[in-house]
């Protein structure tokens, strides 16, 4: 695909330029707003956004938070997961979901992912805890990796698609587990719980929840920012102490918390975003849909898969591909921009070799992660840019090797455009 010059049009991995463009003059108002009143630190800003984020994740308490790391972390904290606890979740993840862990006193222990959804699998979590834990004389569930009480489960709703929460909540209450939600890239996303009868916003299901306001996610600052969502007001009120230097009122502490606000500029920002941000989802879901019909049938790569109960935000679009190293290069040697999410799972990360996994213990999160590519993905995206990345993928795969089934990468198109 060409434009009028007859020069390829490039494509970025990600525009973060257009959008603040157009809506340059709303951002300006609330750095101003802000200067006229010093208002920086907590006040109004803070609490207007806190409430309209609560009320898109239907939840009753929202906590604004200076990082989704940190709303991560003060998540795990007082939803009651103590130092020395194991918390379980997926390898293939942002370092964040397990730093937060080990941040906050406990250890992560990792369950392998479902091939298709790159969630965390059921029947892994499951073979976790019948197999991998035991009781102890107490009757607490303890890891038999490290000998630890296992206390928790945080699942990723990774690329913006929701992981099985029906299933997770299922088994952890059978096995008395908390469960926080990863949702820092899942602003919007939605589940349908068969038990509820309804579809469920990310960050409604679990104790609590975090979410990520980095720059490039689906609601994204201008700086960093975080939020913790829940329907637990004590809970909420825990992180509120946390973010604040463990004070109630100032000066008087508690505890010792940590300096972890949102600030008020950055909550003003995300609240002139927001009223925008179940259009850029619906945007980012038609651009998927436009890359599933394009690609569909282009057996060298597997577009994602959606089941049909979820609605995914396409933080990210990911395909798999046997050659993936030769296809990046081919789509930058073209102009386009790609990404890894990620390229080595946590597990065999050098950050984590004192946890002494080795190579295969997750094979699953292994072979996605040598397979994918993230392609470009934002609300903007044009259909000559979707074009012209489709193009540059079928000639490079004009001489590829995977093949999954026809039936199999047609079904997956047709429970997508039937969602
Ligand atoms: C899955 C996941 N968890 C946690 C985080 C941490 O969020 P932040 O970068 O805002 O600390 C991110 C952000 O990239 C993420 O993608």
């Amino acid at each position: 695909m060409y434009s009028s010059d007859a020069v390829p049009i490039s494509v970025p991995f990600l525009d973060l330029v257009t959008p603040h463009a157009e809506l340059e003059e709303e951002l300006t108002d609330v750095f101003r707003k802000a200067l006229r009143t010093a208002g920086f630190i907590g006040g109004p800003m803070v609490e207007g956004f806190e409430k309209d984020f609560a009320g898109l994740c239907g939840v009753s308490q929202c906590v604004g938070v200076s990082s989704g790391t940190d709303a991560l972390r003060f998540a795990i904290m007082a939803s009651g997961v103590r130092p020395g606890d194991v918390v379980l979740t997926v390898p293939n993840t942002f370092i964040a979901t397990a730093e937060a862990i080990s941040q906050a006193g406990a250890m992560p222990e990792f369950v392998d992912i479902d091939e298709r959804t790159y969630n965390m699998s059921i029947e892994m979590l499951r073979q976790c805890l019948e197999e991998h834990c035991t009781r102890d004389t107490s009757g607490r569930l303890i890891s038999l990796r490290s000998g630890r009480p296992v206390t928790a489960v945080v699942p990723v709703h990774l690329y913006g698609q929701m992981a099985d929460m029906d299933s997770i909540l299922k088994l952890a209450e059978q096995y008395g587990l908390t469960v926080i939600e990863d949702a820092c890239q899942a602003h919007g996303a939605e589940y349908f719980s068969k038990k509820l009868n309804r579809w469920m916003k990310a960050g409604s299901m679990g104790r609590a929840a975090a979410f990520s306001f980095y720059p490039g996610k689906n609601l994204g600052g201008c700086g960093e920012g975080g939020a913790v969502t829940t329907n637990d007001a004590t809970l909420a009120g825990q992180v509120r102490m946390l973010r604040d230097h463990g004070q109630v009122k100032k000066y008087y502490h508690e505890s010792e918390g940590y300096n972890g606000r949102l600030d008020a500029i950055q909550a003003g920002i995300l609240h002139a975003k927001l009223p925008h941000l179940t259009m850029w989802n619906a945007q980012r879901r038609d651009r998927a849909a436009t890359y599933d019909r394009l690609l569909a049938n282009n057996h060298a790569v597997r577009i994602p898969y959606e089941p049909l109960w979820s609605r995914a935000v396409y933080h990210v679009y990911v395909i798999r591909t046997k050659d993936r190293e030769g296809m990046m290069r081919h789509l930058k040697g073209a102009g386009i921009g790609t990404a890894l999410h990620y390229p080595v799972p946590l597990h065999l990360q050098k950050a984590y070799a004192l946890l002494n996994y080795s190579v295969g213990e997750y094979p699953i999160a292994e072979r996605v992660a040598a397979e994918i590519i993230s392609l470009p993905m934002f609300p903007h995206l044009t259909a000559e840019q979707q074009a012209r990345v489709t193009d540059e993928i079928r000639v490079f795969t004009s001489e590829t090797l995977f093949k999954p089934a026809q039936s199999e990468q047609s079904s997956m198109v047709s429970a997508r455009l039937g969602a």
